[in-house]
């Protein structure tokens, strides 16, 4: 028997659909219900012309916002860098380096540590209003480690699952990069797809450069899988004009842009992904997401969580940044953490409440999505309904 959940009394509910309520690109209804049956958004509109369902959650006139769409995180992982964050709060600088920390931890790690890691780090996303989370392997590179890994994330709750095995070289292959790239393009890569959509590659310098890259990529696009990359994130490259050449879907960091890059990315379908906390914790320059906005390029904003560069859970924090300091409104920074988060993830069922889609909802102690960044770091999501279950 199906069973419809109302959730009633919405203040402000964002749909991000501009069909529905006050023609904005968030579609915002104001005194609003919406109707959740078999874990998909049955019906929303005013509340006056709500159908009947068979249970009510009263929202108290309070605001809702699709779940979160946190497109780009690093969640297959052990071990803890407090040292290097403390080291680089008195002076030192971010580098790529600090990754091989992670890797020596995350081999010696059992397959139930990482998964139990995943796990808790989902539960603390969770409660934040993150409903849809896509995580990448990065710290095994070895054909072993990287597949385990994603074996562990693809037997999870994570929506998206990426191949990050070119994330930098390891020590054993120190003196020969090359061969490392072979590897990943190679043995590594048959090991790894069965168990991942996507592939990426940390195109920097001290990681993977062009040639390298391109090698990479094209090797998983063969293999069905589909690019992304990190991009430009600490000096400016060529890893966005590659991702767009690529047809990734999205190029992520872009902290350092040039004109060129701007273009390409305009040119393209490849959605930028900015990742606020990284600048945050690494004390880098935020990059501007009005050069972006205002060029046409669909944005995407995202945690990055990771224990080296990014170490925060929540999108409301990155919501609260990318309006501060990246140049964003309150409404385009919400409509990136939700409808940019799923272009980025080639997803229409998600970062949307309209018809249909998945009914993954935060409900937020505020009476407007604009609280978000309006009170930063209040804990202001008030109850989560993932595939239109609540979330404990
Ligand atoms: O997205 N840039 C590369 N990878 C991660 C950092 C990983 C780490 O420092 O452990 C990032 O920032
Ligand atoms: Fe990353």
């Amino acid at each position: 028997m199906p069973h419809a959940t109302a959730l009633t009394n919405i203040g402000a509910l964002v749909t991000n659909d501009p069909a529905l309520g006050d023609g904005s690109a968030l579609g915002v209804i104001e005194n609003a219900t919406l109707v959740m049956e078999d874990g998909e958004v049955a019906w929303v509109g005013p509340a006056e012309r709500a159908p009947a369902a068979d249970t009510a959650h009263d929202a108290g006139g309070r605001a809702a916002v699709p779940g979160f769409v946190d497109s780009h995180s690093h969640l297959l992982y052990a071990g803890d860098r407090t040292e290097e964050f403390n080291a680089r709060m008195s002076g030192r600088p971010y580098t790529a380096g600090g990754i091989r920390t992670t890797v020596q931890a995350t081999r010696e790690a059992s397959d139930e540590a990482l998964a139990a890691t995943l796990d808790a780090h989902l539960a603390e996303m969770r409660a934040q209003g993150t409903t849809t989370l896509e995580t990448k392997s990065g710290y095994g590179l070895s054909p072993r480690h990287e597949a385990r890994a994603l074996r562990v994330a693809a037997a999870s709750e994570v929506d998206e699952v990426t191949y990050l095995g070119a994330h930098v070289v390891p020590p054993e292959y120190a003196s020969d990069p090359d061969g490392y790239t072979a590897l990943v393009a190679g043995e590594m890569l048959e090991a790894c797809a069965p168990h991942a959509r996507w592939v990426d590659v940390f195109c920097e310098e001290g990681a993977f450069d062009e040639d390298q890259s391109r090698a990479i990529l094209t090797a998983g696009k063969a293999r069905g899988l589909t690019p992304r990359v990190h991009a430009n994130q600490l000096s400016y490259g060529p890893g966005v004009r590659l991702a767009v050449e690529l047809g990734a879907a999205s190029a992520d960091h872009c902290t350092h842009l040039t004109d060129a890059d701007i273009d390409a990315l305009a040119q393209g379908s490849t959605v930028a992904t900015l990742l606020p906390g990284c600048e945050f914790s690494t004390r880098a320059v935020y990059p501007d997401a009005r050069r972006l906005l205002d060029a046409g390029i669909t944005v995407a904003l995202s945690t990055d969580c990771n224990p080296g560069s990014s170490y925060t859970s929540s999108m409301p924090f990155c919501i609260a940044i990318a309006v501060r300091e990246m140049n964003m409104t309150p409404d385009e920074a919400l409509w990136s953490a939700t409808a940019g988060g799923a272009r980025a993830l080639h997803r229409t069922d998600v970062g949307r409440l309209s018809p249909g889609a998945r009914a993954d909802v935060a409900l937020l102690d505020a009476p407007s999505h604009v609280h978000l960044s309006y009170r930063p770091g209040v804990p202001l999501v008030a109850g989560v309904w993932h595939r239109g279950v609540r979330v404990p």
